[in-house]
């Protein structure tokens, strides 16, 4: 068994998964939404602090498997350094107590293999990662073969609905938040510009700053009465880029299949309008559990069955954490 470890950002994960099957023993996920939702984000101290109190009380849940752990295994990359270091420190005094080997593991990777938890991995395939730190569009062929082919160059989707959130005094995550009160609102209300269109329509990227102040702007100059177009127009502007930036994609490739994975994956107006992106291109959807959605420590064991069977390990001295990602 591989006992792994998620703390890159608000939520302190373990899992427990059996290397010959893919079996998902054991999962807890202590989420820190609730702390950070008066601060409108992540605070990364406050951050740090309760990942240092959950962390231990989740490991000691998993005393019983303590004697056929095979590897340890942690988020390494990317994420908030004083979050990451959390996990990373608590897998180096497991793998030294233990005597069993540890394994780093990218975050990016991890939501791509929430795609397989408790499955066989199917390649090839091409992946959107939409969260709160990500918006990204990868195409994977294997654990070792994933080139990135378009990111955003500024906010991220996720982070975006946080923000615009966090404007209207809504609270943490935005995601969910948004989506709910834009349910109400008029679409077409306010014509936000979709970003990165005009000269800059051929360029395979995304942004998210430009979109997030022009809501700024329209946030002030509405009552709260207002809101709930303006959630609803940003919402149709934000999916609206990503699908045409996706069509621009699928000019020149045509992947069999393409996958959403990451926490803002459960969005249902970008799921849908996925879907139809998809339908006249014949690619099938693969989307992960909706608990696999957001940040877990499943995705994260999931990813080490894989480097454990090609012997990819970590020494003490090299496993050093990345707030950046080289993916
Ligand atoms: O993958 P995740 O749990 O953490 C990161 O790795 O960032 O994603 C969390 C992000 C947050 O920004 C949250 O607002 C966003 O995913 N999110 C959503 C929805 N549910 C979560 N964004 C848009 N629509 C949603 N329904
Ligand atoms: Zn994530």
């Amino acid at each position: 068994m591989i006992l792994s470890i998620e703390s890159s950002c608000d939520d302190s994960a373990i899992a427990i998964t059996e290397i010959a099957t893919n079996k998902l023993l054991f999962h807890k996920k202590i989420s820190q939404e609730l702390e950070h939702s008066v601060y409108g984000g992540v605070v990364p101290e406050l951050a740090a602090r309760l990942h240092a109190e959950a962390l231990p009380k989740i490991l000691k849940e998993c005393e019983p498997y303590f004697k056929d752990l095979r590897a340890v295994a942690v988020t390494s990359s990317p994420g908030l350094a004083v979050t990451l270091i959390e996990g990373v420190t608590m897998a180096k005094a497991i793998s030294v107590a233990l005597g069993i080997p540890l394994i780093g593991v990218n975050h990016l990777v991890g939501h791509i293999y929430s795609l397989f938890i408790e499955k066989e991995t199917t390649f090839p395939l091409t992946v959107l990662l939409v969260s709160g730190g990500h918006t990204q569009v990868m195409e994977v062929n294997s654990l070792s073969e994933i080139k990135t082919v378009a990111k955003s160059m500024d906010d991220s989707f996720g982070e975006s609905f946080d923000k615009v959130a966090k404007m209207m005094g809504l609270g943490y995550p935005g995601g969910p938040l948004i989506q709910e009160l834009a349910k109400n609102g008029d679409r077409k209300k306010y014509d936000f510009t979709i970003p990165l269109q005009g000269r800059q329509s051929s360029l395979l990227a995304f942004s998210y700053s430009g979109l997030k102040n022009a809501v700024r702007l329209a946030v002030e100059n509405s009552d709260e009465e207002g809101y709930a177009d303006i959630a609803a127009s940003f919402e149709h502007i934000a999916t609206m880029h990503i699908i045409k930036k996706l069509k621009k994609y699928f000019e020149t490739s045509s992947p069999k299949t393409f996958a959403i994975v990451g926490g803002a994956s459960a969005n249902l107006y970008l799921r849908s309008h996925i879907e139809e992106l998809l339908k006249p291109y014949g690619a099938k959807l693969l989307l992960s559990e909706l608990k696999y959605c957001s940040d877990n420590a499943a995705m994260i064991g999931r990813v080490a069955v894989e480097m454990y069977k090609r012997e990819m390990f970590h020494s003490l001295d090299d496993l050093e954490i990345a707030p950046r990602s080289n993916i």
